[in-house]
């Protein structure tokens, strides 16, 4: 029996060994690489702004691509590496094949697995000509030396070996392929949306092991400490989604009936704002498509804003009004009512928020994030909404009745459990 047993567990262990093995790839010279074909290094800087490369491969203040970025995870923290062409510290030896091996498998050049907190479930897709084309991209920039701090993760986990029992699982390697029965533009959008734009990264839920629910994809998801809202038919936007809304948010961050990106969407328009606008309104063509969700037939439309109605100046308003009994709805018209009652125009002017898929989402976290952080004005050059945050004013009792005024009477939806531990955590993590 025991040698049975014996010679099973080995055939098993060799057999995982063998699949979980990867070869390295040698080291290429960095001068032979030679001087990046320039069209395709213009259309990789294109496909690195859909895949998000700089957001997750830049730290704050750091060179862009330079890497050491902490990802918190609920197994560890990881760093992103250094992907500009620095021969030490970066890929500047890698060939092109080990390029496109780590983006597609999630193995490194020397053969060891990758983590998939780098979304190669989702760039396994990428056809050849994108990869090359990111590989020249690549090639093409600065190098810069820099190392990331090492990875903080507990016993297995930090043993590389384990990803392969992972990856055996959960990742499906695959390029992308048309569907004949639809449109270009359709397949355009599905190839941008499920490969380099990682949609689903966060906006599918995942299971305990942190792989995707592929049964359930776009349901809503979760992405540093925000929600990532449902998409397509079980979207609680209020106003359904359309194309047209669809293509304006995400190329610009905003819509009048759908409120601004914010979190770690914000990093996601910045970067589509820059690319070809035919791949952003396939994207939108594309999800339109998945459905809309239910709405609401009784939302108050914005007021229209036209010629002659004078924004209002803060503190503007009419009159004092007269507080409500009820204590968050008090505290809506002490303190939100000026700005997003007021028709005011953007940076300070907020939409109705019976509009906001934040009052209407499947979980407080945004509303409660947006409460007690606040909007912070942009760094960067672009003109960005500004909302104070109110959590050094209001406590969480008032947060938190607020969140069941705002729930029950403006969005007409059962309050939510929760709203306790999601103010604890938007205190704990500002
Ligand atoms: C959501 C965050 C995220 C995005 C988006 C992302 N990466 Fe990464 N990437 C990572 C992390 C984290 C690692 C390190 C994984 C590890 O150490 O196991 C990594 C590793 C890599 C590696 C392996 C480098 C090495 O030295 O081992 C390459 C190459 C790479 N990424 C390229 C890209 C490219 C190209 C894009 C854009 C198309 C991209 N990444 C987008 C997070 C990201
Ligand atoms: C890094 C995580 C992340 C990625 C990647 C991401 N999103 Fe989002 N997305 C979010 C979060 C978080 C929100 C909620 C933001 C807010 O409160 O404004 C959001 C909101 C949205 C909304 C608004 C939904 C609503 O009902 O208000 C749309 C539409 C959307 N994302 C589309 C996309 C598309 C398309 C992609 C891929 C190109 C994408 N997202 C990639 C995190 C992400
Ligand atoms: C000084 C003006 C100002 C005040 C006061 C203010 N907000 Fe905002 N708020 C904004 C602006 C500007 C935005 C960004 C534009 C938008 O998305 O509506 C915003 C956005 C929001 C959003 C996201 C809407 C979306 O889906 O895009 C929510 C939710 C929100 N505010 C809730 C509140 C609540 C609750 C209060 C009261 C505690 C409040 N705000 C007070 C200006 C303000």
């Amino acid at each position: 029996m025991l040698f049975v047993v014996l010679a099973v567990g080995s055939v098993a262990a060799a057999g995982a060994l063998f699949y979980a093995w990867e070869t390295p790839i040698p080291p290429i010279e960095p001068q032979s690489v030679g001087a990046p074909d320039r069209d395709d290094a213009k259309r990789g800087a294109s496909l690195a702004l859909l895949g998000d490369c700089a957001t997750c491969h830049t730290a704050p203040g750091g060179a862009p691509y330079a890497g050491g970025l902490a990802m918190p995870t609920p197994f560890g923290t990881i760093f992103s590496t250094n992907i500009t062409p620095d021969p030490q510290t970066g890929v500047g030896r890698w060939s092109e094949q080990a390029f496109i091996r780590a983006l597609r498998a999630g193995v490194d050049r020397e053969g060891r697995h990758l983590y998939p907190a780098f979304p190669y479930d989702h760039f396994t897709r990428v056809s050849d000509d994108d990869a090359k084309a990111l590989y020249a991209f690549f090639m093409s920039i600065d190098p810069v030396n820099s190392s990331p701090p090492p990875n903080q993760f507990l016993f297995p986990l930090n043993v590389r070996l384990t990803l392969a029992g992972w990856k055996l699982l959960f990742l499906r390697q695959a390029r992308f392929v048309a569907d004949p029965s639809k449109d270009e533009t359709w397949n355009r959008g599905k190839y941008l949306v499920d490969g380099l734009g990682h949609c689903g990264a966060c906006h599918s839920p995942r299971n305990l092991l942190g792989a995707e629910r592929t049964s359930a994809s776009f349901e809503g998801g979760e992405a540093e400490g925000w929600r990532a809202y449902a998409l397509g038919r079980s979207s609680r936007s209020p106003v359904p989604w359309d194309e047209a809304a669809l293509t304006e948010y995400l190329a610009t961050g905003a819509h009048a009936q759908h409120g601004t990106a914010q979190g770690p969407m914000a990093n996601v328009v910045d970067n589509l704002s820059l690319v070809a606008p035919a791949d952003v309104s396939a994207m939108a063509h594309y999800l339109a498509s998945l459905g809309k969700g239910e709405g609401r037939s009784d939302v108050k439309m914005p007021a229209s804003s036209g010629p002659g109605r004078l924004p209002q100046v803060a503190g503007a308003q009419a009159a004092t009004p007269t507080l409500p009994a009820d204590p968050g709805q008090a505290t809506y018209t002490a303190v939100c009512a000026s700005c997003h009652e007021g028709d005011r125009p953007l940076p300070l002017g907020g939409m109705r928020l019976g509009l906001s898929t934040a009052v209407a989402g499947e979980t407080p976290t945004n509303l409660i994030n947006l409460v007690v952080r606040g909007i912070p004005a942009s760094t960067g050059g672009t003109s960005r909404p500004i909302m104070p945050g109110f959590g050094d004013v209001l406590d969480d009792r008032q947060i938190s009745d607020l969140a069941d005024y705002l729930r029950s009477r403006v969005a007409g939806k059962r309050q939510w459990d929760g709203t306790a531990k999601a103010i604890a955590e938007a205190r704990a993590n500002p």
